[in-house]
């Protein structure tokens, strides 16, 4: 059979889920792990965004793993919660112990099925792996109604055999099939094509819902995702500012908005509400400490700057010389002043509401000493300071290790000295150390402090706002044993916020040594 001859029409009106992987697929690229405040803080967003599916973790990874998904499911009012599982009882049946504390759960298991992957990772014949699906999927449905079945690394398998795993797993009751480029190697015909030849051949495909998942090495995920749905895939898998493995995987905030600009050629409807996409971008970026790219698509600083004479001048006459969508579609605000060194508590709360941040009470209170201090120090306090002071607030909730005070001598005369004082569980420590610099100072008095092995992998510096009494964001990575770890910082002072960029990434580190097992199940 070829595959332009499909089975069942794809007809306007219909709906593609939203399977949001940010917690699972994309806090498993190096570097980005989240604590479970900041999970569940997440969560919360992508459920208010209207995500179908929240894939909240791999609950087998660690204990740690285990209680975010727990929370996440006992908290979300409308996803589904998925947990992800190996082909492996013990997976499967924690996933299983879970998800059920959400209203509505789902076990999402895996096997790999590549000739590559069945040689050299699994050492698997390709009839011991068509048992292990008939066996996993059916201990998966014994648990729980809603069982999704990955075949891992679909799209460099033969067209032959994956029809037959995916014959077994619907066989065995998975409800939802998914086939993802793993590698992303696949280009969009084939993608495409792949679908309509599985649904095409496989007795009862029509009994299941149809996935994809792209992973983004050559570029090609959000494009590969969009192939798929028109080969009759119903599940768009993707994430928050497309985090993930290597090249990440298809951005949820491009898929959103194509599905909804592209609306005459692309006749799918999608439940997300893009007005949160620009809070929900920030958020992950704030909280994995990958910064998002200036020209990034939907999200990005630029993505609606328009700088040239020619466009501006279009742009004056009508909007849509040049645009097309609308900032304010995907949330993003025009720049406003907002308040003084004389703004109350109250105004304060107003303003984080507005800009959708809801802290507890003791973040708050740290959130408003914080922004006083700001603005005695800045003479413009815009919204963009509160957001990058808010964000940090969450993004440090909870630290074993501080920043207090620090005092720093640089110049020309070298070499720079800092004085540091930090808090670690309650004591206070000062050390001064000298360095090739003032951020390599400040970072080997921090050593001296908490004396590690961690080295340094990333240090980037961008301004919040304009001007020079702009805020500096800083972004670090640590790396030590094979773990990642990446800290945000902002302040106005570049080497304050330095520094607390550099001991997130470190409270991070250590918060992950108690986390068994994560980097064997990271390869996954
Ligand atoms: O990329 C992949 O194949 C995966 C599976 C676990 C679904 O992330
Ligand atoms: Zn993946």
């Amino acid at each position: 059979m070829t595959a332009e001859s499909t089975k069942g029409a794809v007809t306007a009106s219909d709906e593609v889920r939203i399977f949001d992987t940010t917690l699972r697929d994309g806090e498993q690229s190096p570097g980005a792990s989240m604590t479970l405040e900041e999970k569940l803080q997440v969560a919360e967003i992508l459920d208010d965004m209207g995500v179908d599916i929240i894939e909240a973790g791999f609950p087998i990874a660690s204990n740690g793993d285990f209680e975010a998904v727990c929370e996440i499911a006992r908290r979300t009012k409308r996803s589904v919660i998925a947990g992800l599982a190996r082909a492996i009882h013990a997976d499967i049946d924690r996933a299983g112990e879970a998800v059920r504390h959400a209203e509505r759960g789902r076990i999402h298991t895996f096997v790999s099925t590549s000739p590559i992957h069945l040689e050299h990772q699994m050492n698997k014949t390709q009839e011991q792996v068509l048992d292990i699906i008939t066996d996993t999927v059916t201990r998966s449905r014994n648990l729980i109604d809603d069982v999704e079945w990955s075949a891992m690394d679909a799209t460099r398998t033969p067209i032959d055999y994956l029809c037959q795993c995916v014959e077994a797993a619907i066989r065995a009751g998975a409800t939802t099939i998914n086939l993802p480029d793993t590698v992303g190697y696949a280009t969009p015909e084939e993608y495409r094509a792949m679908f309509e030849t599985i649904r095409n051949r496989v007795p009862d495909a029509d009994k299941a819902i149809f996935s994809v998942h792209c992973h983004d090495d050559l570029g090609l995920a959000v494009a590969n995702s969009l192939a798929g749905v028109a080969g009759g895939a119903r599940q768009i898998e993707c994430t928050i500012n497309g985090l993930g493995e290597r090249a990440g995987n298809a951005a949820l905030e491009e898929i959103v908005m194509a599905v909804r600009t592209r609306a005459d050629i692309l006749p799918y409807t999608c439940n997300v509400d893009p007005k949160y996409l620009t809070r929900a971008s920030k958020l992950v970026s704030a909280v994995s400490g990958f910064p998002v790219q200036y020209n990034k698509a939907i999200v990005g600083k630029n993505a609606f700057a328009h700088e040239s004479g020619i466009h501006q001048d279009g742009m004056l006459k009508n909007a849509e010389t040049y645009e097309i969508m609308r900032p304010e579609d995907v949330g993003v605000k025009s720049t406003s002043l907002v308040m003084g060194k004389h703004s109350g508590r109250h105004a304060f709360r107003d303003k984080l509401k507005e800009l959708g941040y809801e802290v507890g009470d003791n973040a708050f209170q740290d959130a408003f000493r914080r922004f006083k201090e700001l603005a005695d120090r800045k003479k413009h306090v815009y919204d963009e300071d509160i957001e990058a002071l808010i964000e940090t607030e969450i993004a440090t909730q909870g630290e074993q290790i501080k920043v207090i005070a620090l005092t720093v001598i640089a110049g020309t005369g070298g070499p720079q000295k800092a004085i540091l004082t930090m808090d670690i569980d309650g004591r206070h420590e000062t050390r001064e150390a000298t360095g090739d610099g003032p951020v390599d100072a400040t970072f080997n008095a921090i050593k001296d402090i908490v004396p590690h092995d961690a080295t340094l992998s990333l240090y980037q510096v961008h301004a919040v706002t304009e001007g020079t009494d702009a805020q500096a964001e800083v972004s670090v990575r640590l790396e030590a044993d094979g773990r990642m770890a990446t800290g945000k910082g902002a302040d106005t002072d570049t080497l304050v916020a330095s520094a607390r960029a550099y001991v997130s990434a470190l409270n991070k580190l250590l918060a992950r040594q108690n986390r068994p097992g994560h980097q064997e199940l990271r390869a996954v």
